[in-house]
Formats: C-alpha cells, structure tokens, sequence
C-alpha cells in the first residue's frame, strides 16, 4: 500500500488551496491507481506554534515532539510515501504556516518525495522552486513534474467560487505528476525497506 498525503499549504479564510484539493483528490482517485491510499491534510486541523522548541527536530527520535499538536502532525506525515503539497505564492515565496509545518518535524519527511501544486501570478513558481530547495534539506526528493497554475483569480467567479472544470484543462498534468510521483514513491518505499 502506497501512501500519498495532500497537504494544503494555506490556511487564511477564502484560500484557493482548499479548492484545488477536491479537484487533485478527484484526479486521484479517477487515476484509479491499486494499493494506494489519498489522503488531504489540512494545516487548520494541526494548528502547530510557531516552532519554540530548545531540541531541534532532527534530534527528536520516534516521534517524540514537545508539543502535542506536533505529535499528531508527525504521526501523519510518518504514515506517508509520497506528497503532493498545494502551495500558494506569498510575496514569492512560500506561506509562512506552510513552511512552520515543514520545519516542525523532521525525521518523518525523509527518503519520500514530493510534488508541488501551485497557483499565483507565474503559477505559483518562485514559491515552489523555495519549497525543493526546503525539502532537500529535510532529506525529501522533489520530483521534476508538477502543475503551475498561474492567476488562478481568473478561475474564480466574482464570489471566489471556482468556476465549474476550470481546473480541468490542469489534469493531464497533474496525472503526468502523479505517475512520476509514484515511481518515486514505490522506489524510496522499499529502499528504506531495506
Ligand atoms: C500575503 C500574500 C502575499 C502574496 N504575494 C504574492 C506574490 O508574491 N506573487 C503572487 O503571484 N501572488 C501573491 N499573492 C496572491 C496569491 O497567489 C493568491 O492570493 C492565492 O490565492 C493565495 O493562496 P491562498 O488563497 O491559498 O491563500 C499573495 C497573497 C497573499 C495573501
């Protein structure tokens, strides 16, 4: 079983990132892939501090985090083989609360890899190409493949309601991503198996 977590990387009232999850879950699932589970972890259910921990996350061993909500985050990212991270542009580069979540925990990232969906002005890309950068030196593998969508405002109605299918001309690309994703997982799967 393959374990592949969604993770939203915004937490404000009205985000996008909560729009874009249903469509990736969906495009997962339609992928119909065997033995893999999906999952979407939203930040606003692992409200973290802002990391005030004396002992760094790297020398933190079985999940021991000093902070209950810690915990509970660490233990999910542990169950995962692979992420795909939905991840706004803030003033060209990542949100804050996202990159607070990466830097909460360490152990549990490593060896896996990870995609990026991303929106903003040029699709989000300034704040991905932070995000791999990040995410090599918490010992994850950024995958080539991923889906920029740029001015994702003009998907949205005059309520910031998405409109119906905008992101469909996006799913192509997001199964190309998934595919890559996948080999890598089931390669760093049973690597650390070993
Ligand atoms: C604090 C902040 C800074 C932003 N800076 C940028 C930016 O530098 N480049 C960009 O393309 N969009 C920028 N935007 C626009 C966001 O890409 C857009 O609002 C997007 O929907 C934010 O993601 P979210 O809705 O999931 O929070 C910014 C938005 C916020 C809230």
């Amino acid at each position: 079983m393959l374990n592949i977590k969604i993770i939203l990387g915004s937490t404000r009232p009205g985000r996008f990132s909560e729009q874009v999850a249903p469509w990736l879950a969906r495009v997962c699932s339609e992928a119909q892939l065997d033995d893999t589970a999906v999952e979407v972890l939203d930040l606003r259910d692992y409200p973290m501090p802002f990391f005030d921990q004396s002992v760094l996350p790297s020398h933190v061993v079985d999940g021991a985090y000093g902070n209950e909500v810690v915990r509970a985050w660490a233990a999910k990212i542990r169950e995962a083989d692979a992420f795909i991270i939905v991840a706004p542009e803030y003033d060209h580069g990542y949100p804050a609360v996202l990159k607070n979540a990466l830097d909460s925990v360490y152990a549990e990232w490593n060896k896996k890899p990870v995609s990026f969906v991303s929106y903003g002005g040029v699709g989000g890309a300034r704040s991905v190409e932070q995000l791999r950068l990040v995410s090599i030196e918490l010992q994850m593998v950024p995958i080539r493949a991923g889906v920029n969508i740029p001015n994702p405002w003009l998907l949205c109605d005059e309520k910031g309601v998405l409109k119906d299918g905008a992101l469909d001309q996006y799913t192509k690309v997001a199964e190309g991503m998934l595919t890559q994703l996948l080999w890598w997982g089931q390669m760093l799967k049973a690597a650390r198996e070993v």
